[in-house]
């Protein structure tokens, strides 16, 4: 008996030294090892298993701003933030020369799982893809993002943003300014893009989505919602964490708690409402090819249907879907979102930017309202809105909605500049500490488009929101072009005014950006 007692005290002992090796003892013998090597090159974050997400998380709470941290650590010599995260521990590169490095070969690494919502929606698609399969994709995708290409979406844009506005314009009709939801308003606007420009224009009540407690929800608001539950269960299901810790993607195979089972349910909802989309559509194209449009998916249905051994599948197209709608989505609205707030704070700035687009249109203006010389605006107007476009290059540098590239791993030993890289170590960049570096941008927290009208050889390498390399942001072209029209189309019709009552919170969810919503008051400009 004592015997059995001695095992079980032994064993219990055991786990928790080797707990204790890997969660606290490894990581901080290899952080003194890189302490030693590269000196004030590199800065230690560390903290037990959370890792770099404690650091966000506490100047959140303490700053308002989760990377407050990082735009003030800006030394000269800087090159690498040393972090842990659970029992590995990597580096992320803050000079854009040695993330360049990384970014330009991507085969070296491999991506790390996320939950199971990224595992079930598209683990396959190109954002997660391995070499071979993703290099297809890209080429695939690739045409279709085409500065050329993206024209045929520009009357979808430009429809999305008066069908917005028109709302607002009935609740004006009441009073004289009202408080805005920013990021909801620019997020209405690219979320039916992302839809459309793969789904074509589709039956609205296709798009519904019934959940067993009776409610229903979109499917692109289903996507969103279930992706950050799926993070969520984590803090509340710690079996679920536990198994996720040590058999990732693997982990939703057997005994799913009650949690993930109904996660998982609701993904196979999502994903059969796609499904059924996709199925009405090719029965319309069975019946008349000619009525294809130039969305993804005609694009693959038609190729779908010409050659047999395309190897599309339903699955796939849906995978695709799910990648380019999250990619796509609250990463535009956060960045035009961003832009209408520091316009409200800027008031000169934001008349000169409403004297561009008006001096851009006044040829065809004839007297029309300002909601009709909105309609007038051209594909070929976009690359005269200077000012615009450098106001959402400032947004984006000021506000990034990606922070950071996806944390990888390395798959063999390998060196990035001076640094030594193992095998199965973490690797990533963060963007967002140059384009905070007042080394590189002279007053980097003043909200300064005119800077990117006579930016610097070094202003331009830094400016890096949308990654750089072969994998780089692959609708870079339609997150401006969305931009520009969303914020052109504000511009014309309403005055922007801060919301001093607003809290301003900096926070980094699945995108960095503004915790609350009520940032500005729009007022109806009378013409
Ligand atoms: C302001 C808006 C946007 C920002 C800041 C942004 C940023 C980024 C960044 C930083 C990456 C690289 C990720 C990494 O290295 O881990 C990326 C990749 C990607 N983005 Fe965007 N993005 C935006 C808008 C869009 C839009 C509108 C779409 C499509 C509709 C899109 C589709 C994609 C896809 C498919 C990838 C993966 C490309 C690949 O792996 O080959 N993004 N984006
Ligand atoms: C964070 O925001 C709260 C509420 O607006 C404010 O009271 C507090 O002073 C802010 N903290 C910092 C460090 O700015
Ligand atoms: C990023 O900033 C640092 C200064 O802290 C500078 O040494 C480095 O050259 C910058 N990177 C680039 C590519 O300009
Ligand atoms: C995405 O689209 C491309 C192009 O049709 C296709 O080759 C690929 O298999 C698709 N699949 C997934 C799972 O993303």
């Amino acid at each position: 008996m004592i015997f059995i007692v001695y095992i079980c005290l032994g064993l219990i002992a055991s786990i928790i030294a080797y707990g204790s090796y890997i969660l606290i003892l490894y990581p901080i013998l290899r952080f003194s090892q890189m302490k030693q090597k590269y000196g004030n090159k590199i800065k230690v974050c560390f903290s037990i298993g959370a890792g770099i997400l404690k650091f966000y998380n506490k100047d959140l709470q303490n700053k308002n701003d989760s990377i407050y941290f990082i735009r003030n650590m800006h030394e000269p010599n800087l090159k690498a933030i040393a972090f842990n995260f659970g029992t590995k521990v990597g580096l992320s590169f803050v000079d854009p020369e040695l993330q360049k490095q990384i970014l330009q070969n991507p085969h070296f690494y491999s991506k790390v799982d996320g939950p199971m919502a990224i595992t079930f929606l598209f683990a396959n698609s190109i954002a997660y893809a391995t070499e071979k399969e993703w290099k297809r994709q890209r080429l695939f995708l690739g045409k279709s993002f085409h500065f050329e290409e993206i024209k045929n979406y520009f009357p979808l844009i430009i429809e999305t943003c008066q069908k917005t506005l028109k709302k607002i314009d009935q609740k004006l009709i009441q009073k004289e300014k009202i408080d805005i939801q920013i990021l909801k308003t620019c997020q209405e606007v690219t979320s039916e893009v992302s839809f459309k420009v793969f789904f074509g224009s589709t039956d609205e009540t296709l798009t519904i989505i019934k959940r067993k407690d009776g409610s229903q929800t979109t499917i692109s608001n289903e996507l969103v919602q279930v992706l950050i539950d799926s993070y969520y269960l984590f803090q509340t299901d710690k079996l679920a964490l536990l198994k996720w810790v040590l058999l990732k993607r693997k982990s939703t195979n057997f005994f799913l708690t009650h949690g993930e089972e109904q996660l998982l349910n609701r993904l196979k909802a999502l994903r059969q409402a796609c499904a059924n989309i996709v199925a009405k559509r090719k029965e319309e194209l069975t019946q008349d090819q000619s009525i294809a449009k130039k969305n993804f998916l005609d694009q693959y249905l038609i190729e779908m249907a010409n050659n047999q051994n395309s190897g599309i599948t339903y699955d796939e197209i849906i995978d695709n879907f799910s990648a380019i709608y999250l990619a796509g989505t609250d990463t535009t609205s956060n960045m035009a979102g961003a832009a209408l707030y520091y316009l409200s704070l800027n008031q000169e700035i934001q008349q000169q930017a409403r004297e561009e687009i008006i001096k851009v249109l006044s040829v065809k203006q004839k007297g029309r309202m300002a909601q009709q010389l909105f309609s007038q605006l051209a594909f070929e107007d976009l690359q005269n809105l200077n000012l615009i476009n450098s106001i959402l290059k400032e947004s984006l540098r000021l506000m990034p909605p990606a922070i950071q590239s996806q944390t990888k791993f390395a798959n063999h030993n390998l060196k990035i500049g001076e640094f030594d890289i193992k095998k199965g170590d973490l690797v990533t960049n963060h963007f967002s500490y140059n384009l905070s570096n007042p080394e590189v941008f002279p007053n980097p927290s003043v909200f300064n488009p005119h800077r990117w009208m006579a930016a610097n050889h070094q202003e331009m390498v830094n400016f890096t929101p949308f990654s750089q390399g072969p994998r780089n942001c692959i609708g870079q072209h339609l997150a401006m072009i969305e931009g520009k029209c969303i914020i052109a189309s504000i511009l014309l019709q309403y005055e922007i005014l801060p919301n001093p009552a607003e809290k301003v919170v900096k926070q980094m969810r699945i995108v960095y950006g503004f915790q609350h919503d009520n940032l500005v008051f729009f007022k109806k400009i009378n013409s």
